[in-house]
C-alpha cells in the first residue's frame, strides 16, 4: 500500500520524505490555508521536493473552470494529480482531463455510486472520505470496502485512495482491505510507528549495555 501525507505542511512533508516511507502527497484548500502561506507558493514549494504524486484541487465547480485550473496546475510539474470533486460537472471535467492525459484524484467521496461513476469517467484515484463518514456514525471503512469490491468486478484502474484518516486503525484496516493508497496526516505517520513493547525493549537493551561497555 503507497502512503501519502495529507498536509501542505512542508516540514512535516520534509521529515516524513526523510522517513523513507512517503510516496506522495495530498493537499486541500483547507490544509493550504493553514500555512498562511498563498497557494501558489505552497504548492510550488511542495512540488519542488517530492518526485510523487502531489494532488492539488480546483476550486471552480463548473467544467470549464475545473479544466481551466487544472490544465495550470498540471503545467507547474509531471508529477502533479489534480483534485476534483465528485459533482456533476466534476464528472465532465474528469473525462475531459484524463483524455488529455491528466491524472485526477477525486475527492469528497461519500458513497459507491459516486465511487463507481467517477471510475466510468477515468479517475486516476477515488478518495473515500473515512474520518467524516465516522464522524456522522457511518462506518467510513465499510465504504472502502465497497468500492474496492466494485472496481474488482468490473478491473477499474481507479485507485481506492482512503482519506480522511484519523488513526492507526484506519490504516491498517486499509491494508488489510488492499487499498491502494491511504493519505494520512503527519500525526498518525507517526502513531503507526509507536508501540510500548519497542519502547521498553529498547530502554532495557540501552541499560543493560551499560553494565557490560568497557571502562
Ligand atoms: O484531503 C482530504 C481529506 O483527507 C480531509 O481529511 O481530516 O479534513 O476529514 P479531514
Amino acid at each position: 500500500m503507497k502512503i501519502f501525507i495529507d498536509t501542505a505542511d512542508i516540514k512535516e512533508i520534509k521529515e516524513a520524505l526523510s522517513m523513507g516511507v512517503l510516496d506522495g502527497v495530498t493537499t486541500n484548500p483547507s490544509l493550504v490555508s493553514k500555512t498562511g502561506k498563498t497557494f501558489e507558493a505552497c504548492v510550488k514549494e511542495i512540488l519542488e521536493v517530492v518526485s510523487g504524486p502531489v494532488s492539488v484541487e480546483v476550486v471552480a465547480t463548473d467544467h470549464d473552470g475545473m479544466v481551466a485550473e487544472a490544465r495550470s496546475f498540471a503545467a507547474w510539474a509531471d508529477n502533479v494529480v489534480v483534485k476534483v470533486p465528485i459533482i456533476r460537472e466534476g464528472l465532465k471535467a474528469i473525462k475531459t482531463l484524463s483524455s488529455e492525459g491528466i491524472r485526477v484524484n477525486v475527492t469528497l467521496c461519500f458513497s459507491p455510486l459516486q465511487a463507481l461513476l467517477a471510475a466510468k469517467a477515468g479517475a486516476s484515484y477515488i478518495s473515500p472520505f473515512v474520518g467524516r463518514l465516522d464522524d456522522v456514525s457511518h462506518d467510513g471503512m465499510e465504504l472502502v470496502q465497497q468500492i474496492i469490491d466494485i472496481y474488482g468486478n468490473y478491473a477499474f484502474d481507479t485507485e481506492v485512495l482512503v482519506a480522511s484518516v484519523r488513526h492507526p486503525l484506519h490504516v491498517v484496516t486499509a491494508a488489510l482491505m488492499g487499498a491502494d493508497v491511504c493519505t494520512v496526516p503527519f500525526k498518525v505517520i507517526d502513531q503507526l510507528l509507536k508501540h510500548p513493547l519497542t519502547d521498553n525493549g529498547l530502554k532495557a537493551f540501552l541499560a543493560d549495555w551499560e553494565k557490560v561497555k568497557k571502562g
